[in-house]
């Protein structure tokens, strides 16, 4: 990324403050951090990071051969790296991951970063319900599943929940992505109406809605397109800086705006949805 469209996705997109290292170090002693999707992206960015300090990595995904790759690049670094590769959208192989956990003792913050994303028109989905059972599966069931048998832990531990949740969540709904849209919109209702009990129990929430963030995920919709987006190494930060500030909601300073927009604009932005739609099948022919 060059300087100039780093310094204004930093200041436009997503502007946020450098972590603090020395309050990050502070915060992090002798932690055990689980983190989901830690294969690529953004998760694996914010694994890098955290491998500088004195904490416990248990980090999770599906892909054994990468997740091992990062655990011998990590191996020199303070942090103590674990890895187990798991199929989070299984229910048995979460509850074997479970299982598996219990040998780290309680975890201290669970950052679920796992995610899949699907673009693609429901008129082209009519013989595709699996592509909204996976969603829903990864993106709502598995976080759900493993908080359900998290809290006890994160309760003795006084600890956190990071959820890595996407901007969409907060505004108006769009054409083609509705199995991505509903299944992290469940999660993030999820999350927000355990909120109250979970603050009770002493487990501290922070839901941190990205706009887009250049990963693999965006990759198949917008690789051709110049369209404003985060940085892997920028979302990471912001993640780092969430883990010790525990501020419970992280957006853009922009959000309230385009949310107020959403409601008084609703019909005219439907009504633009259907004529992007009519133009583009128009194209497409
Ligand atoms: N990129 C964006 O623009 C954007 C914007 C807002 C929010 N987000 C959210 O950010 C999170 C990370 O996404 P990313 O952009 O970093 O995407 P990514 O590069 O595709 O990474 C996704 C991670 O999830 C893992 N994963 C996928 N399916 C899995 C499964 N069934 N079981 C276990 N792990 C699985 C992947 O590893 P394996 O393939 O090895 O399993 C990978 O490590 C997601 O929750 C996404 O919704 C992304």
């Amino acid at each position: 990324m060059n300087t100039l469209t780093a310094t204004l996705t930093k200041y436009l997109l997503f502007p946020y403050r450098q972590p603090d290292k020395s309050a990050l170090n502070r915060y992090l002693q002798n932690k055990t951090i689980l983190i989901t999707g830690a294969s690529y992206g953004i998760g694996e960015t914010v694994a890098e990071m955290l491998a500088d300090y004195p904490v416990r990595l248990i980090l999770v995904a599906r892909t054994a051969e990468k997740l091992q790759q990062i655990q011998q690049r990590l191996a020199s670094r303070s942090a103590d790296c674990h890895v187990i590769p798991c199929d989070l959208a299984s229910e048995e192989q979460c509850s074997w991951l479970l299982n598996q956990l219990q040998q780290f003792g309680n975890i201290d913050i669970f950052i679920n970063n796992a995610g899949k994303s699907i673009c693609r028109p429901l008129l082209n989905s009519l013989d595709r319900l699996h592509d909204f059972q996976r969603t829903m599966r990864l993106n709502y069931l598995a976080p759900v599943q493993l908080c359900l048998s998290l809290i006890p832990q994160l309760e003795k531990t006084q600890g956190q929940i990071i959820n890595i949740s996407a901007l969409n969540v907060l505004l108006a709904p769009t054409p083609y992505w509705a199995a991505y849209q509903a299944s992290k919109t469940a999660f993030d209702q999820w999350l927000r109406c355990a909120e109250p009990e979970l603050k009770q129990a002493k487990i501290t929430v922070s839901s941190i809605y990205f706009p887009l963030v250049k990963t693999r995920m965006i990759a198949p919709v917008y690789a051709d397109k110049p369209v404003p987006a985060l940085s892997v190494e920028q979302a990471a930060e912001i993640i780092c800086r969430a883990l010790y500030t525990r501020k419970p909601c992280i957006r853009p300073w922009w959000t309230m705006l385009a949310q107020v927009a959403s409601v008084i604009f609703h019909r005219l932005w439907t009504a633009c949805c259907g004529y992007y739609l009519t133009v583009k099948r128009k194209s497409d022919e």
